[in-house]
């Protein structure tokens, strides 16, 4: 087997990976591994855009505080304070490797979005932020001395007396493994989005940073936080595609299957309420109304607003035969982020030396219960940045403590069910939708627990791209459902109909790591 080395190893090409990757080329060698192409990865679907308290009634401040009230009681306060304040920063970074953000007579342009106080969501080709992001850093890192193997699956982390030494790695075409050394490891594989069968996220999204942490013994918190993005086109026949949030921001409104508006009904906020309530006030409304739908409604605003704002979701709708200027949109929820992922400290290590997490992939504590729309990408570059700011010093024995003051716990071992269905993508994404989805039971969450336990008990060992997205899916979906079943209230994007009220004693972070004791 041969081996490679790199002072640093990132595996994922979205903007968390590339963005560090960029950055740390300035202290040394950098691999990116990633087992698509370079452009596979969930940034390029991101609309709506990226949060920055720039425009002149915003500070900070102000975005510390929604960030914290979306959070719903478990935003991590000094982490949302870093973020914050050290976001205009990281932007200017974007601006230099040459992200075009909209502007209007020279300044760069603000929209509003669901929860935010002010406008402070800066975009790019109107509603295509992140394609014009990765398509920016990915060109600065082909130029680069950045050097990129794509169709390589991180398969396994090598881990030697308690430090990070690499990382073993699969070519999806060959099928060879290889060995890769290095200093820091970085894993940017993004969430587990492709866990539900209605999903905004790209294939790719596949949990793969979270399992390989998990089974190298990292912590992994928050897994029962499963953010919906409320509005997700639904078409017969179309695979979903994501209704920005910023066309709600721009003044769309949502009516249900009999014409009536119905976000007033259930708050003051109404299309603008965290996407937690609006997504669970959809489902009620799809419920009452015996539809699988519900529809965005932007007739009434000026169409060449619609069509120059919303140039992509535009062009999409009419290119499946319809014109958003003119006819309703049909939407329902599906999955879009996970707020939980791989408990880092603000410097983006784990309780691992030299093994790091970053963008999706990590926990930092930002999002708490419920994210904040158009945090996420600025949350990949604000801790990114951190990441190599870390290991700048060519030091990278510093790691994050053990957590303290949250519940700790293992995968709990589960008698195998003697009749569970068949194990496929389809079966998990349906068992998950259906049963760990936006509003869960015990019964549900315990029937769901039940399948995953049997279904990981009889996975084969992984040999291909496919089969290692599997196993990284149910042990993912393990994750969450557990911690779900373990969350006895209702939280932020985690609701239960046994237990519907937020309660203190649980105003706490669930953890889990594989070598905690009994
Ligand atoms: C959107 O454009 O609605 C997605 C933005 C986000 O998830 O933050």
């Amino acid at each position: 087997m041969k081996t490679h080395y790199s002072d640093y190893i990132i595996v994922g090409s979205g903007i968390a990976g590339l963005y560090i990757a960029l950055l740390a080329v300035e202290q040394g060698s950098v691999l990116v591994l990633t087992k698509g192409s370079i452009d596979d990865c969930n940034t390029r679907y991101a609309q709506g855009g990226i949060a920055v308290a720039m425009g002149k009634d915003d500070s900070p401040e102000l975005h510390f505080k929604d960030t914290m009230a979306a959070g719903a009681g478990l935003c991590d306060a000094e982490a949302v304070r870093i973020l914050a304040e050290e976001a205009s920063d990281c932007i200017a970074d974007l601006i230099s490797f040459g992200v075009p953000f909209d502007t209007l007579e020279g300044e760069i342009t603000l929209t509003m979005e669901a929860a935010h106080s002010v406008p402070r969501v800066m975009h790019a080709g109107g509603d295509a932020t992140g394609e014009h992001i990765e398509v920016a850093l990915s060109r600065h890192v082909r130029s680069s001395s950045i050097t990129v193997l794509e169709n390589c699956l991180a398969s396994e982390i090598l881990v030697r007396n308690g430090e990070v030494v690499g990382v073993k790695a699969l070519d999806c075409r060959t099928g060879s493994v290889e060995d890769y050394r290095c200093r820091s490891l970085i894993l940017a594989t993004g969430g587990a989005g492709k866990l539900l069968r209605y999903t905004t996220n790209s294939d790719v999204v596949t949990g793969d940073g979270i399992a390989l942490a998990f089974k190298a013994g990292a912590e992994v918190m928050d897994m029962e936080f499963l953010q919906f993005h409320p509005t997700v086109l639904r078409l017969p026949g179309v695979a979903p595609f994501l209704i920005s949030e910023a066309v709600r921001g721009e003044g769309g409104i949502l009516i249900n299957a009999d014409g009536h508006r119905f976000m007033p009904d259930y708050t003051a906020e109404a299309e603008l309420a965290t996407r937690d309530v609006v997504a669970r006030s959809i489902v009620y409304e799809m419920k009452k109304t015996h539809s699988d739908r519900v529809f965005l409604d932007v007739r009434h605003l000026p169409p060449r607003l619609v069509t120059t704002r919303f140039p992509h979701i535009y062009r999409f709708c009419r290119d499946h035969g319809l014109d958003i200027t003119k006819g309703l949109i049909p939407v329902a929820p599906a999955a879009h982020y996970l707020m939980g992922g791989v408990k880092v400290n603000n410097w983006g290590e784990t309780i691992i030396s030299g093994l790091f997490a970053a963008g999706e992939t990590a926990c930092t504590g930002v999002h708490g219960a419920n994210r904040l729309a158009s945090n996420s990408l600025l949350e990949s570059i604000v801790f990114g940045k951190r990441v190599v700011r870390r290991t700048e010093s060519g030091d990278s024995s510093g790691r994050c403590e053990l957590s303290e003051g949250s519940c700790t716990c293992r995968l709990p071992e589960r008698e195998p069910l003697s009749t569970a269905p068949t194990l496929n993508l389809p079966s998990l994404q349906s068992l998950m939708w259906d049963k760990v989805g936006i509003v869960r039971s015990g019964e549900s969450l315990e029937e769901a627990a039940g399948v995953l336990a049997t279904w990981q008990g009889c996975l084969p060992e992984p040999s291909d791209r496919l089969s290692y997205e599997l196993d990284n899916l149910v042990l993912c979906g393990r994750l969450v459902t557990e911690a779900a079943l373990l969350r006895k209230e209702s939280r932020g994007a985690h609701f239960r109909t046994d237990f519907p009220e937020s309660s203190p004693e649980w105003q706490c972070h669930m953890l889990f790591r594989k070598d905690v004791a009994r």
